[in-house]
């Protein structure tokens, strides 16, 4: 299995070496390897997505890890603006056919490639069926360049936040310490399982006072989610509340890059850390099957009012 392996890594087939070489023009493109794929979603909006998503992008690169960040919040599309980035063509201009993935991929010295959406731009689930198709296999086929492919997501359980999320094996849910945060985390988290098809989902507590607060958070939102879904969630981490982070989105930078030494930096690369020595056998990269099979889902439900852009 190709479990969380270098795409480009093909030390170890000797066989290689055995087989008769393939004319050119005769060579089939092998059906590419999946990136590890990380969606980070949350209910309620302004809980911290673009800071941890972007955090992790750069922690992950710090870590010699190839990484690919695509701003999947079409609404309020924002990593360009944390980064300081200015891009020359967006998503969007991919989806019309303006330019490439390659074109618009921003590449960030010591960090990771971006995807920049535009601010207000229709929802890939907006989309017709067919158009949305051709990019979503694009981008599919695109992201197996890389070790990982995290996708910053708009806030809610609408269709167009959670398609990226229910397409992804893997998705980092991230919430405060706030009631609605919290009831808002929960019925994301049950449409998600409704949905299917996540294998490891992770909860990201932000913005609390103490390592401490953050468990109880976690505890609490454990709980229901035992009680009413039946399933145990993982703590992927918690993220205390830092001024620097604002002070950082200023200087349009990240807090790993501003305060490099902080507590809030620390705890990023701790998750990032987690997140690669995750034993191989439980990591699942993305397969053009289920990535494909979320999409249709949306496909199906939109049929009716295709508005075909
Ligand atoms: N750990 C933190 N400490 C202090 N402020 C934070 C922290 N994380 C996020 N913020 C603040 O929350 C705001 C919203 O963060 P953002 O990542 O844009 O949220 P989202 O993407 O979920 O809408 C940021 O502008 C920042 O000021
Ligand atoms: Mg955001």
């Amino acid at each position: 299995m190709n479990i969380g392996r270098n795409p480009n890594d093909h030390a170890g087939d000797q066989a290689a070496a055995l087989r008769p070489s393939t004319p050119l023009s005769k060579k089939i493109a092998p059906p590419p390897v999946g990136a590890r794929c990380i969606a980070i979603g949350s209910g309620k909006g302004g809980v911290g997505k673009t800071v941890v998503s972007v955090g992790l992008a750069l922690s992950l690169c710090e870590r010699g890890q190839r990484v690919l960040l695509f701003d999947g919040d079409m609404g309020l599309a924002n990593v360009d603006l944390q980064m300081g980035l200015v891009p020359a063509f967006t998503i969007q201009d991919v989806i019309f056919g303006h330019c490439s993935l390659e074109n618009a991929c921003m590449r960030i010295e010591g960090g990771p490639d971006v995807l920049v959406s535009a601010s207000g731009a229709p929802e890939l689930a907006d989309l017709s069926p067919a158009r949305r198709q051709l990019f979503i296999e694009d981008l599919f086929r695109f992201s197996s360049n890389y070790d990982y492919f995290l996708i910053d997501t708009g806030a809610g359980i609408g269709r167009g936040s959670t398609d990226f999320l229910a397409a992804c094996p893997e998705v980092l849910v991230v919430l405060t310490n706030e009631p609605t945060s919290l009831m808002d985390a929960y019925a994301l988290i049950k449409t998600l399982h409704l949905r299917g098809e996540v294998h490891g989902l992770g909860v990201i507590v932000n913005m609390v006072d103490s390592l401490d607060e953050g468990e109880r958070v976690f505890s609490r939102l454990n709980a229901i989610a035992r009680q009413f879904l039946g399933v145990s969630l993982a703590l992927a981490g918690v993220l205390v509340y830092d001024r620097q982070v604002s002070d950082a989105i200023r200087q349009q930078q990240s807090i790993v890059r501003y305060a490099s030494g902080g507590a809030v930096a620390h705890c990023l690369r701790d998750i990032a850390r987690h997140i690669e020595t995750r034993p191989r056998q439980q990591v699942v990269p993305l397969s053009l099957a289920q990535w494909g099979k979320q999409w249709e889902v949306t496909a199906f439900l939109s049929a009716e009012g295709d508005k075909a852009l």
